[in-house]
C-alpha cells in the first residue's frame, strides 16, 4: 500500500512494527504505556528537565498516559511515530524516540530521543537512531532525516556524530529550553545510508 509519491492517504501508508535491533523491540507508544513511561521519567527527570521542554507538562501518570494514547492516535492517523524501546531479554522500557516533524510530501523525517537514566552510556540512543534511520529511508522511502540538538547537549551531538550525519548548521536563537533559556540549536542530516554503522535492524516486510 505505500506509494509516497502521490496523493495517497496518510492513513493507508504502511508503517510496519515492530523494528527489531540486537538488543531491543521498538513498537509505537501505545495505551497502557503510562505506568512504565511514568516511572522513566521521574527516573531520569534531571537530564530531562534540562533539555525537553515537554517535562514541564509533565505531571502525574495520568498525563503520560494521555500522552501515551495520543501518540497512539497520531501513529495511527500517520501524523507523527512516537515509538518506544523495550530491552529484548528483561522486557523492560529502556528509551523513547520517535519520528516526528514529517510531511509525507518531502518524506524528511526527523528524529528524537531520551533514553531513562539507568541505561544511559550503553549505546542506545545510538542503536535506537541507526534503526530508525534505516526504517526511514529502506520503509518509508524517506528522502532525507534529521537529527537537532540544542546548543551544549553534548551527549546528543554525539549520537549523531557517530552516526555519520552532515552538519546542516546552525539556527539562531531556535530552541527554548525547559529553564526558559533560549539557545541556538544544530542540525544535521542524511539523504543516505552512505557509512552509516552497520546494525542488523529487522522489520515484518
Ligand atoms: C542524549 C541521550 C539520549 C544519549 O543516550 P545514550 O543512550 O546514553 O547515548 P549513547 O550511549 O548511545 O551514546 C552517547 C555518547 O555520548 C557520550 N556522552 C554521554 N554524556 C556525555 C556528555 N555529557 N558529554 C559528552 N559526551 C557524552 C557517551 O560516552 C557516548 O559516547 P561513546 O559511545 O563514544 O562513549 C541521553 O543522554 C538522554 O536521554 N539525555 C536526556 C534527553 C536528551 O538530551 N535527548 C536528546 C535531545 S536532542
Amino acid at each position: 500500500m505505500t506509494n509516497l509519491n502521490t496523493k495517497t492517504d496518510p492513513i493507508l501508508i504502511d508503517m510496519p512494527m515492530p523494528i527489531e535491533t540486537p538488543r531491543l523491540t521498538i513498537r509505537p507508544a501505545m495505551p497502557g504505556d503510562g505506568a512504565v513511561v511514568y516511572e522513566a521519567i521521574e527516573e531520569t527527570k534531571d537530564a530531562l528537565k534540562r533539555w525537553m521542554p515537554w517535562i514541564n507538562a509533565h505531571t502525574d501518570v495520568n498525563h503520560t498516559e494521555g500522552v501515551c494514547r495520543k501518540a497512539y492516535a497520531d501513529f495511527i492517523l500517520r501524523k507523527d511515530a512516537m515509538v518506544y524501546a523495550f530491552d529484548k531479554e528483561t522486557k523492560n522500557f529502556v528509551a523513547a524516540s520517535g519520528l516526528h516533524r514529517f510531511d509525507w510530501e518531502t518524506c524528511r523525517f526527523e528524529i528524537g530521543y531520551w533514553v531513562r537514566k539507568s541505561e544511559q552510556g550503553k549505546g542506545y540512543a545510538t542503536e535506537i537512531a541507526n534503526a530508525l534511520t534505516r526504517y526511514s529511508f529502506n520503509a518509508l522511502n524517506a528522502r532525507a532525516v534529521m537529527i537537532g540538538h540544542a546548543d551544549g547537549n553534548e551527549a546528543s551531538k554525539n549520537v549523531i556524530t557517530k552516526l555519520g550525519f552532515d552538519y546542516e548548521g546552525c539556527t539562531k536563537c531556535a530552541e527554548k529550553l525547559p529553564n526558559g533559556d533560549i539557545v541556538d540549536s544544530h542540525s544535521f542530516s542524511r539523504i543516505n545510508l552512505d557509512g552509516l554503522p552497520d546494525l542488523d535492524v529487522r522489520w515484518q516486510t
